[in-house]
């Protein structure tokens, strides 16, 4: 009863922020992504009668903090396969540290592809992004791989919030460089911050009516393969979701000097010099360039050339959430 699987971060370009139901997940916003070919997260579950609770390992040391939201979700599992059985849970990102990219994503779409292989459930990738859903929001888009949109959905059950694969990678091949501008973690995460700005940011009500348009002309974009309305796009979508992070109550200011003078000079690329790149920024600090692999050695030095810049990261796209074989360790 135990399996090996695999899976990596994805970045949105329309952004999530926002619950339209906390016990569910479910999210306030549809939104749309781009899963990267590396980092990766390696996750080994192991079901064992002998066992009286979950035992979670991240890196080879116990992690008591994320327990019970890796139980949770296994709890899940356990009730398709009719099983209370415990398990030891094996996880090992392979990410430079506090890179400011979402483990949790690669982390929860992993768990349940290990999990459902352990339990021999079978199920599709429908039901499993679903799964990961429960443990993170953004975890139900890196069940797939390439560009992925995840609609908000509008049943109490959620079974209309669900993820799809829009474009293989291999179809329209970019590349992510990440400019690293703080090692620090960050002081909100996401779960506390959107139900802050749900709360207090007055531009939230705006925020969650303009989504579904946002969402519906970067689906269209994608399949048109169109580089210059996806950019535009995508950075409306990033600075809007940060104008109601930073108009929430008390505010939800993420970026830090270098955030902006990374978002300038993405810009002068594109406009002053004609480089295909945009930027996204997510619930931290670290800037996202999304451009076409030919531009990326020169968006990274463009990059890695400014001030407060500690570090820059490139990727390409990649697959969805996968098993591995016994052979290969977490
Ligand atoms: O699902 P979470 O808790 O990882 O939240 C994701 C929130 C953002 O990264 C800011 C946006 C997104 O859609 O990924």
């Amino acid at each position: 009863m135990a399996a090996i699987a695999q899976a990596q971060p994805n970045i949105a370009l329309v952004k999530y922020w926002g619950k339209r139901d906390a016990t569910l997940n479910l999210p306030a916003t549809g939104s749309l992504s781009i899963t990267l070919d590396a980092p990766w997260t390696r996750t080994r579950v192991e079901f064992d009668a002998s066992l009286r609770h979950d035992e979670l390992r991240l890196n080879g040391a116990e992690d008591p903090a994320a327990l019970a939201r890796v139980s949770a979700c296994l709890d899940l599992l356990r009730q398709r396969a009719g099983t209370a059985r415990r398990a030891r849970i094996d996880t090992r990102n392979h990410f430079p540290t506090a890179a400011g990219l979402a483990s949790s994503a690669s982390g929860f779409a992993a768990l349940v592809v290990a999990a459902d292989a352990a339990l021999g459930l079978g199920l599709d990738r429908r039901t499993l992004s679903m799964l990961a859903r429960r443990g993170s929001g953004s975890a139900a888009r890196s069940l797939f791989g390439g560009f992925v949109g995840l609609d908000a959905g509008e049943r109490d059950d959620g079974t209309d919030a669900i993820a799809q694969p829009l474009l293989d990678a291999a179809a329209w091949p970019l590349a992510v460089v990440i400019a690293v501008t703080s090692h620090r973690r960050k002081r909100v995460g996401s779960g506390v911050g959107m139900e802050r700005s749900r709360r207090t940011s007055p531009f939230y009500p705006a925020w969650t009516h303009s989504a579904a348009t946002d969402l519906a002309a970067a689906r269209r974009a994608v399949q048109a393969r169109d580089f210059a309305a996806l950019a535009e796009l995508s950075e409306h979508s990033c600075l809007k979701m940060h104008a109601v992070m930073q108009s929430s109550r008390p505010p939800l200011l993420y970026w830090n000097g270098a955030t902006v003078d990374c978002m300038q000079r993405i810009r002068a690329l594109r406009e002053d010099a004609g480089e295909p790149v945009f930027f996204t920024v997510d619930a931290g600090p670290q800037v996202k360039a999304v451009c076409t692999p030919e531009a990326a050695p020169r968006v990274a030095a463009a990059l890695a050339a400014l001030p407060g810049v500690e570090q820059v990261l490139s990727s390409r796209l990649g697959e969805g959430a996968r098993l591995l074989d016994d052979g290969e360790t977490p």
